[in-house]
């Protein structure tokens, strides 16, 4: 198989990461006899410092004549003072406009030998898998309007939550079809006892639901399910949510794992290219110091051979290489502990290769 690949490292650890995910699929190419063609760009502050633009038209075309889009992170404390327009982040919510990614998918995956590295206790983490898709294109984050005002001398502020209902369509069925190829539930989060847009999101999932017969729905209020996620998250299989929910839910749910190192992540488009992205920041407080995870950068780069290129093997054989090098007692610093054998980024990636 011959397969294009857009790469955007981005800016601080997303640089160190990203080399780890290329290096892994490079040696899935060796293995398993695929052709991988790796192009690069610029997105965030390091395209600002080059282009004076934090998405530079280039990089968009590299993306739209690829087959997948990997990325690192964006941002750092030098792009803060930066105005709104130029600030890394844009890059970020640009990049996701101008693909269509209008879902974002999380898996949470407990890891036996990370159990200690979790707040949570084992029995409660212990066979977590679950996968959280948020809605990425409409909700409070991009309704207008979005300002502040005066009325009768009072200062007041308006933001919106708009959806169009084939947004909410779109999104809910994916996560149905997620579903089905895995324990057959699907768990819709709302606020429909006070929203509006959350009765319309409850009915979309009603009506959704008729054509998957095989998987089961159940309505949770985002409150509770807020709750249900450290109390019981092992109920969970597929959850489904608008933007703002699955934004803070999504976080939460990450604490599941362990690290935010650990978790990979993939947003989906109705025609592609797909993009795939560790969740987490761009660290400058461990940048240039080889210490970062770049187990969640390789995660994606297992997302993208699934997802993408429905390579299932190949992508089993990514996740499988991570889970011998953690139960062979590799850790970076984030999920370190007594016992186990400290390594860099770089040693953490080199494991993962000769495992592969
Ligand atoms: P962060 O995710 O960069 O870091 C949070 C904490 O987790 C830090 O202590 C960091 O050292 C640690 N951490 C994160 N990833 C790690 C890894 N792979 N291995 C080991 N430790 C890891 O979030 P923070 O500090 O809030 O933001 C830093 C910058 O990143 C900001 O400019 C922010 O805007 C940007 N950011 C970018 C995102 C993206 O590109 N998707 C997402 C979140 C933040
Ligand atoms: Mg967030």
């Amino acid at each position: 198989m011959k397969k294009r690949i857009a790469v955007l490292p981005g800016d601080g650890i997303g640089k160190e990461v990203t080399r780890g995910a290329v290096d892994v699929l490079k040696a899935i190419g060796e293995r398993f006899g695929h052709q991988f063609y790796f192009s690069y760009g610029k997105i965030g502050g390091s395209a600002v410092d080059s282009f004076g633009t934090p998405l530079p038209d280039e990089t968009v075309e590299l993306c739209r004549e690829s087959d997948a889009v990997l990325l690192g992170a964006v941002g750092g404390p030098k792009y803060d003072q930066l105005p709104v327009h130029l600030r890394p982040e844009r890059g970020l919510l640009k990049i996701r406009k101008e693909l269509g990614l209008y879902a974002n998918l999380r898996p949470t995956l407990y890891y036996s030998s990370l159990a200690e590295s979790s707040p949570l206790r084992k029995e409660i983490i212990e066979d977590v898998d679950m996968v959280m898709v948020r809605e990425l294109t409409g909700g409070l984050y991009f309704g207008k309007p979005s300002e502040r005002s005066t009325q009768n001398g009072q200062d007041v502020v308006v933001d919106t939550l708009f959806y169009q209902r084939e947004e909410m369509t779109r999104v809910i069925k994916l996560a149905f079809d997620l579903a089905r190829q895995r324990k057959g539930k699907v768990t819709s989060v709302d606020k429909a006892n006070v929203l509006e847009s959350s009765r319309m999101w409850r009915e979309v999932a009603e009506e959704v639901s008729k054509a998957y017969p095989d998987v089961t729905l159940e309505h949770v209020l985002v409150d509770n399910a807020a709750m249900q996620l450290i109390k019981n998250p092992r109920k969970f299989d597929v959850v489904v949510t608008e933007n703002m929910f699955g934004d803070i839910l999504s976080d939460e749910a990450s604490v599941l794992t362990g690290s935010l190192g650990m978790l990979p992540s993939a947003s989906l488009s109705e025609k592609g290219p797909y993009l795939y992205e560790p969740i987490h920041g761009s660290a400058p407080d461990i940048e240039g110091q080889n210490v970062a995870n770049p187990l969640a950068s390789i995660l994606s780069a297992a997302m993208m051979l699934r997802l993408s290129f429905g390579l299932e093997e190949e992508a089993k054989a990514v996740e499988n290489a991570v889970n011998e090098v953690l139960n062979a007692g590799y850790r970076t610093k984030d999920i370190s502990s007594f016992g186990k054998k400290q390594v860099s980024t770089t040693e953490m990636i080199e494991e993962v290769k000769a495992t592969i």
